[in-house]
C-alpha cells in the first residue's frame, strides 16, 4: 500500500493530472493486472519526478458505490484508492437528484436493488426497480419466480397502478434482459407512466442511461456485453412496437463530456485537499490530463474529444500490433500496458518541465 505518510509528505505535481481506466487497464473481471499496482505507485510519487500525480479512477463500471468501487479496486491492487477518486458511469447522475429528488423513478440495471439504493445516496428518494414491479403483479414478468423480499429495494410492495413514474434511469447493466426490457419499455409506453394503463406509440417519460459500452473487457478470452447491448434491444424493442416512435434519452458515462467535467472537478478537489491556497484558474490554464483506457470508442474519443491526452494500452479490448493505434479513435500514444503508460506520463512531464518557457 502507498501509505498515509507518502501522500501526505509529497506534494502533488500541479501540472498533470491522469484518469485512469479500471476495466481492461487496471483489472480483467476480478483479477489485477500485476501492472495496475505499480502503475500506481508510480503515481503516488514512487517516479523520476518525486512528486505524487493526482489521479482519479475514471470507469464506465458500476452498480455498486464510489466508496465500494474503491475499497474493491484497493484491495486488488494493494493500493489505498479513496472514493472521492472514483467516477463511476452513474456518478454523475447524482446530479438529477435536482429534478427527480421526490419524483418516482425507475432504476434498472445492477444486481438485485443495489442501484436502487445507489440512486437513494445520490439524493432519489422515490425509486422502484423492475424486481418491485414483478413484485407487484408477478405476471408483468411470468418466466421468473417472483422475487422474493430480500430482492426487493423496500419491504412495501406498491399499488404501481395508482403510482406513475417520472422517468427510467438505467444505471448499470441489466442482470436480466427480457425483464428489464418489459418492464422499461411497459413505462416508457404507458399512457402517463402509469402501469397497466392504455400503451401508446409516444415516449411517456425521460429515459437516462449510464453507460453505452457495447462490449467490455473481463477474464473472458473476448469481450462481453456491455451496458449499450441492452440499449440496442430496447431501441429495437421500442422501434417494433411503436411502428418506430422516435425514443429520446440522456447518456452518460465516457465518452461523454459530462463524465470528463466530473472527473476534472473531483481532481481539482484532490489538488485542493492538499493545498486549500491553490489557484486553480492558473491550474487549469496549465494543466495537462492524461486518460489511460483500453476502449478506444469510449476512453480514447471521450478523451481526445475533452482536450486531454489519450494513453491506448494493449491490455483489453484493443488488441492491435506493438506499432497499431485505433484508426477511427486515435491514441496520442499507445503503450502496452498501463504501467508503460504511466512511466511514458511521467517522462512526458519530465520533459515538459524541462523545456524552456515559451
Ligand atoms: O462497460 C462495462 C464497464 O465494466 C467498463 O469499465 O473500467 O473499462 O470503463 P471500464
Ligand atoms: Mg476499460
Amino acid at each position: 500500500m502507498i501509505s498515509g505518510c507518502m501522500q501526505r509528505v509529497l506534494a502533488p505535481l500541479q501540472q498533470a493530472a491522469v484518469a485512469l481506466d479500471i476495466d481492461g487497464v487496471l483489472v480483467k473481471g476480478k483479477r489485477a493486472l500485476e501492472e495496475g499496482g505499480r502503475a500506481l505507485r508510480m503515481l503516488g510519487g514512487h517516479n523520476r519526478l518525486r512528486r505524487r500525480i493526482p489521479f482519479v479512477l475514471l470507469t464506465n463500471g458500476g452498480g455498486v458505490s464510489e466508496a465500494e468501487k474503491a475499497a474493491d479496486v484497493s484491495r486488488l491492487l494493494g493500493v489505498q484508492i479513496a472514493a472521492d477518486q472514483i467516477v463511476l458511469a452513474h456518478s454523475p447522475m447524482r446530479a438529477l437528484a435536482a429534478e427527480y429528488a421526490h419524483k418516482h423513478v425507475l432504476v434498472v440495471g445492477g444486481e438485485q436493488s443495489r442501484c436502487a439504493h445507489i440512486a437513494r445516496g445520490y439524493g432519489l428518494a422515490n425509486v422502484s426497480t423492475p424486481n418491485d414491479v414483478v413484485a407487484w403483479r408477478p405476471s408483468a414478468w411470468p418466466f421468473m419466480p417472483p422475487p422474493a423480499a430480500e430482492q426487493l429495494s423496500a419491504p412495501a410492495v406498491r399499488n404501481y397502478a395508482s403510482d406513475p413514474f417520472h422517468a427510467v434511469m438505467v444505471f448499470h447493466d441489466s442482470f436480466d434482459f427480457g425483464r428489464d426490457l418489459q418492464i422499461a419499455t411497459d413505462v416508457l409506453r404507458s399512457r402517463d407512466a402509469t402501469l397497466g394503463a392504455e400503451l401508446v406509440n409516444r415516449q411517456s417519460v425521460p429515459l437516462f442511461m449510464s453507460n453505452e459500452d457495447l462490449i467490455f473487457s473481463n477474464d473472458y478470452a473476448r469481450p462481453r456485453f456491455g451496458q449499450g447491448a441492452y440499449h440496442v434491444c430496447l431501441r429495437a424493442m421500442w422501434a417494433a412496437l411503436t411502428a418506430g416512435a422516435p425514443l429520446e434519452y440522456t447518456l452518460f458515462g465516457k465518452p461523454h463530456a459530462v463524465q470528463y467535467r466530473y472527473a476534472e472537478r473531483l481532481l481539482d478537489r484532490l489538488v485542493l485537499a492538499a493545498e486549500p491556497d491553490a489557484d486553480i484558474a492558473r491550474l487549469h490554464a496549465r494543466r495537462r490530463i492524461y486518460a489511460v483506457g483500453d476502449n478506444p470508442a469510449a476512453d480514447i474519443a471521450g478523451a481526445n474529444a475533452a482536450g486531454w491526452t489519450s494513453v491506448l494500452v494493449r491490455t483489453g479490448i484493443f488488441s492491435g500490433a506493438a506499432d497499431a493505434n485505433d484508426p477511427v479513435h486515435p491514441a496520442h500514444h499507445v503503450a502496452d500496458h498501463v504501467e508503460d503508460a504511466v512511466a511514458w506520463i511521467v517522462d512526458s512531464e519530465l520533459a515538459r518541465m524541462e523545456a524552456p518557457p515559451p
